[in-house]
């Protein structure tokens, strides 16, 4: 959508870098790890969005022809090229939203938190230039294991003391992406229609799309929602094994990153009603459920201790997100869910919690 419209800027008329508007306030992108599968097609549509006036390419190889490429793209923001740990800097000061698909993706028979040994370390390195030279941006955080990632860029955060929780997110709209696909095909409803929450995490089955909250609603059987849990659960895995050793998902991803990089834009703008699933230190996110469970009856003490707990058990969830000037407005709760979807929140519970525990150890060791 909001691709469509940027490339439907392109047919306008130039102003000064081929924009008019005054009205659009000025917004230094950067993307790490702009030169690789991701950050190609992620550059390129970085460049299409008419909210960004300045677009910072980073990594530590083949970024001078990546700028230069997509710098000749008319429209209204300045590329410009920065590549090797003494130009990140540059690249990352003054940004606004700060975008990082750097780091090595799965092959085939991998896990995504096999990855945990290569990435860790260049999200760590990448995270504390983020807190030096642009501590009050918005982070994406692309980079897997993105439910060790999160908390690593979280615990380097602290450490610098520029922690924002409202500013970090962890980015899981591929799930939604996939998940939205996926209904519509089996649903056979207009995609363009389609809404799915996807809450978790972003690993196997810590991504838990809720189908039960799909809209528009359809009655599908028991086995197609389970058929569908599984294939969004696997998205990643499928793409991996079509490659065949070539990489994982790039070009749905840059996608989904650029539609999540335009939200928290849209969100710094000022624009009401941004709502968007992510991964992101959450408080409150199980609430609702637990709250539900007790307005339905339950009224064991117990339960009420173990709302507490589950609550600081997982810091980081993903779930639907309002998103405004300062990054997360509001955390929304997950709603209602089916039996099956809450013996989903339940496995994913262990995986996760471990996750996070793994990147806050690894981060202060
Ligand atoms: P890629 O290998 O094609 O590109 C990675 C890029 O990162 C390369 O250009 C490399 O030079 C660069 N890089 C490495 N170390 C760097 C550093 N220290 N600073 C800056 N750049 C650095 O990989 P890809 O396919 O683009 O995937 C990138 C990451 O995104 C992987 O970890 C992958 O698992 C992850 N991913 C996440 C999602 C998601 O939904 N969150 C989806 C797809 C892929
Ligand atoms: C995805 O979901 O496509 C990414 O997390 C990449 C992967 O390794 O599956």
């Amino acid at each position: 959508s909001s691709v469509l419209r940027s490339v439907k800027t392109l047919a306008k008329p130039a102003g000064a870098r081929g924009y008019s508007s005054e009205s659009v306030p000025d917004r230094k992108v950067a993307v790490l790890g702009a030169a690789g599968g991701i950050g190609q097609p992620l550059a390129l549509l970085m460049k299409l969005n008419p909210l960004v006036s300045r677009l910072a390419l980073y990594d530590i190889a083949n970024t001078p022809g990546v700028a230069a490429d997509v710098g000749h793209i008319n429209t209204r923001s300045e590329v410009a090229g920065y590549m090797g740990n003494d130009q990140l800097g540059q690249a990352l000061e003054d940004s606004d939203v700060v975008i990082i698909p750097a780091g090595v993706p799965r092959k085939p028979g991998m896990t995504r938190d096999d990855l945990f040994n290569i990435n860790a370390g260049i999200v760590k390195d990448l995270c504390s230039a983020i807190a030096k030279y642009c501590p009050n941006a918005i982070v994406n955080m692309i980079s897997n294991p993105v439910n060790s990632t999160v908390p690593i860029a979280a615990e380097v955060f602290k450490k610098a003391g520029t922690y924002n929780e409202k500013k970090l997110f962890g980015v899981t709209t591929l799930d939604v992406v996939r998940a939205k696909t996926f209904y519509a095909g089996k649903a056979n409803v207009n995609v363009a229609e389609v809404n799915v929450p996807v809450v978790g995490g972003h690993a196997g089955i810590t991504i838990l799309p809720l189908f039960s909250q799909a809209t528009p609603k359809a009655n599908l059987a028991d086995e197609d929602i389970k058929a569908l849990t599984k294939r969004t659960q696997d998205g990643g895995t499928e793409v991996v094994e079509a490659k065949a050793g070539k990489g994982s998902a790039t070009l749905s991803m840059a996608y989904a990153g650029a539609i999540f990089a335009d939200a928290c834009l849209k969100g710094l703008n000022g624009v009401p009603d941004v709502v968007e699933c992510s991964f992101v230190q959450s408080t409150v996110t199980e609430l609702p459920f637990f709250a539900s469970k007790g307005l339905n009856g339950v009224p064991d003490v117990v339960e009420c201790s173990f709302v507490q707990s589950t609550v600081t058990e997982l810091p980081f969830f993903a779930s639907k997100v309002r998103l405004g000037k300062n990054g997360v407005e509001e955390v929304l709760g997950l709603g209602p869910l089916s039996d099956f979807e809450q013996e989903g929140l339940e496995k994913l519970k262990p995986e996760l919690k471990a996750s996070i525990e793994k990147g806050v150890k690894f981060a202060n060791a």
